[in-house]
């Protein structure tokens, strides 16, 4: 084991024993993340055991980490759905779509959100709507308003990284956000904005059918699981989202990647995450082979 500056052990691993043909621009994402994330050398591929006492704070979140040894527990939730609201705004239609499509075209026909009003285009997916694995942030930012996709910006160029680290990139995932229309000066989503998405953001998701969700930051992660728990004491562990009609799928959460942009040393608890995330994909294809 080798300690790094923090007198912190690292480890590292290489490449990712699910996805052996990874191209080299994905190992160098790989090994640049994971550089990022803390490890220097090149050990074994067990985790860190020692909790990090000096771990940041999220400001707009709960204050205390989960600990890094921190044993996977299942927590049922998504059961807890507060209703909308607004159940007139989006109940009905949200549930006549379909398919994908029918359910983009309806949002895009959607006047009972101002965000509508203020922002540049609505911005729906991203990625491949066939994939096990999907991605919730929160709301789009400048970037995306602007192209019209989820995570293109900054914090995309960061996920994208995260993302080939574990073999994955947006041709293997899919990706969106809870809100489909920019708040005004990227503030954060008031909870009247988040419970009219609700509905939405759950019909999605029944209708991609993922095997497994990851949710990017505390606001994904809170308004899917309806709980006031923190990102730091959500993230480490699974827990279950019930989407409805039978399907409750495994729910991970995660550091959103502007929060690591901020607080570069919380990349070692991401990579934690990304780790969990990989050998439960692994696990997912193992079980259930194509
Ligand atoms: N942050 C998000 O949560 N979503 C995006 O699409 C971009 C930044």
């Amino acid at each position: 084991m080798a300690e790094n500056r923090h007198n912190r052990t690292e480890t590292i691993i290489m490449p990712p024993e699910n996805n052996p043909d990874m191209t080299p621009q994905q190992l160098l994402a790989l090994l640049r993340f994971q550089m990022e994330a803390g490890a220097d050398e090149a050990i074994d591929d067990e985790p860190p055991v020692s909790a990090p006492t000096h771990a940041l704070a999220d400001a707009a979140d709960a204050p205390v980490p989960a600990p890094m040894n921190e044993p996977v527990q299942t927590v049922q939730a998504g059961a807890a759905i507060t209703p909308s609201p607004h159940p007139q705004h989006t109940g009905n239609w949200v549930d006549a779509a379909t398919d994908l499509a029918a359910l983009e075209q309806a949002c895009a026909d959607f006047d009972g959100c101002d965000l509508k009003k203020t922002a540049t285009n609505m911005v729906f997916s991203d990625g491949n709507p066939q994939s096990d694995l999907m991605l919730v942030g929160e709301a789009p930012g400048a970037d995306e308003d602007r192209k019209g996709k989820p995570f293109v910006g900054v914090s995309g160029q960061l996920l994208d990284r995260m993302l080939a680290s574990i073999g994955f990139d947006r041709t293997s995932v899919y990706i969106t956000n809870i809100l489909l229309w920019r708040p005004p000066g990227n503030r954060t989503p008031t909870p009247e904005e988040t419970a009219l998405f609700l509905p939405i953001i759950k019909r999605h998701i029944q209708l991609v059918k993922p095997k497994a969700i990851v949710a990017l930051g505390g606001s994904a992660a809170k308004t899917l699981l309806a709980t006031n728990e923190g990102i730091l004491k959500l993230r480490g562990r699974w827990h279950e989202f019930d989407a409805g009609q039978g399907q409750v799928i495994p729910f991970l959460p995660t550091l959103h990647p502007a929060y690591l942009l901020r607080s570069p040393g919380q990349k070692q608890l991401a990579w934690q995450d990304l780790r969990m995330l990989r050998n439960r994909m692994a696990d997912l294809k193992q079980h259930n082979p194509a």
